[in-house]
């Protein structure tokens, strides 16, 4: 029996309890284990009491992480300061981790990775990259098997929108205001707009990719709030299209030069035929050529997948 904690009841939380529902039989047939969300952390529980995972819920980290039962937990609260300190213990008391949580890797992606590898335990986190696209999966079997010369991604949806609408003719603000009441941007887009959420994902992606930590000071990062409607127009007119694009290169000097700001793309190529949630990868390698990777990079049932992956992956692993 695979015995799961699940942190955070949100967006994706809530997706990963249904598709687990759903998906089981075909789950368990494959890990030829029976598997079950033992408890739920959520910080306030009234706001679910007529789910069926209301009697799973706590608001008590503690409760999950001195279970013994528990074998593996799912972060997905996106919380970093509260959450450091119960991974780490949850680590260091044998757990396996999955978590999508971007913001948390990006600072301690170096420090969980020793962690888990010293307790013996798993840490993947394949939906905090590109949503349901199944990159990070691959990544260790491309880095070891070529250099990775490039690599360059669209990876938020947000900006991809917001783009879209003023190549419609919006201003910024009247698009960011469309976007927050259609419920496509959160109530603070900062770290949509600045670039942060890519520039977590540049910095996750390159990392393994280059085989060495990138940080964030690696980066430089520019998101799109200074993108004028004649920019816009003016790409428009040359067959191009404006995207937030990530980009990290490694020279033959080992130099890693790494960039996320909003690029004018061909609209006849990938990077320039993305709107909304789509997301796009493409690594240029030294053996394999160019492998280019897309699909929906957001959204509870899409990054579920990715969640739920991890969870097939270490038990194939393991079983
Ligand atoms: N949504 C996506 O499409 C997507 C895609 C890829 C990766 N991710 C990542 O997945 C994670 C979850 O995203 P989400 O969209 O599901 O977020 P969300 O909808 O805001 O859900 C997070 C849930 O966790 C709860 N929570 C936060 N901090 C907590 C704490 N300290 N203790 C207990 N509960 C806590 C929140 O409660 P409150 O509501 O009370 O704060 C909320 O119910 C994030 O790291 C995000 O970056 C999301």
């Amino acid at each position: 029996m695979i015995n799961i904690g699940l942190l955070g009841f949100g967006t994706v939380g809530s997706a990963v309890f249904t598709v687990l529902a759903e998906r089981k039989a075909e789950m368990e047939a494959c890990l030829k284990q029976k598997i079950r969300i033992k408890r739920i952390l959520e910080r306030d529980m009234a706001k679910h009491k007529s789910s069926e995972a209301f009697p799973l819920m706590t608001t008590e980290v503690a409760d999950i992480i001195a279970d013994p039962e528990i074998d593996v937990l799912i972060e997905l609260t996106g919380d970093v300061k509260n959450m450091i300190e119960p991974l780490r213990r949850s680590i260091s008391a044998g757990k396996h981790l999955i978590t999508a949580n971007k913001a948390l890797l990006s600072k301690y992606l170096e420090e969980l990775t020793e962690l888990a590898s010293k307790h013996e335990v798993a840490f993947r986190y394949e939906a905090a990259v590109a949503g349901a696209v199944p990159i990070l999966i691959l990544m260790k079997n491309i880095s070891a098997l070529n250099e990775v010369l490039e690599i360059e991604g669209v990876l938020n949806g947000t900006c991809n929108y917001l783009l879209s609408r003023m190549e419609a003719g919006l201003d910024y603000d009247t698009a960011l205001a469309e976007a927050q009441a259609l419920g496509f941007s959160e109530a603070d887009p900062s770290s949509d707009v600045e670039g942060y959420d890519t520039m977590y994902k540049l910095r996750i992606l390159s990392s393994l990719a280059f085989k060495q930590p990138v940080l964030e000071s690696d980066i430089s990062c520019t998101g799109i709030t200074g993108v004028t409607k004649a920019e816009i127009e003016q790409a428009l007119s040359q067959g191009q299209r404006i995207k937030l694009v990530a980009k990290a290169t490694r020279d033959e000097k080992g130099e890693i030069t790494a960039t996320v700001k909003p690029t004018a793309v061909e609209r006849d190529q990938l990077l320039g035929s993305l709107d909304n949630g789509e997301n796009a990868i493409i690594l240029r390698t030294s053996n394999a050529g160019t492998l280019t990777f897309s699909g929906l990079g957001a959204g509870g049932r899409p990054t579920a997948f990715s969640v739920l992956s991890d969870l097939m992956q270490i038990y194939e692993v393991l079983s």
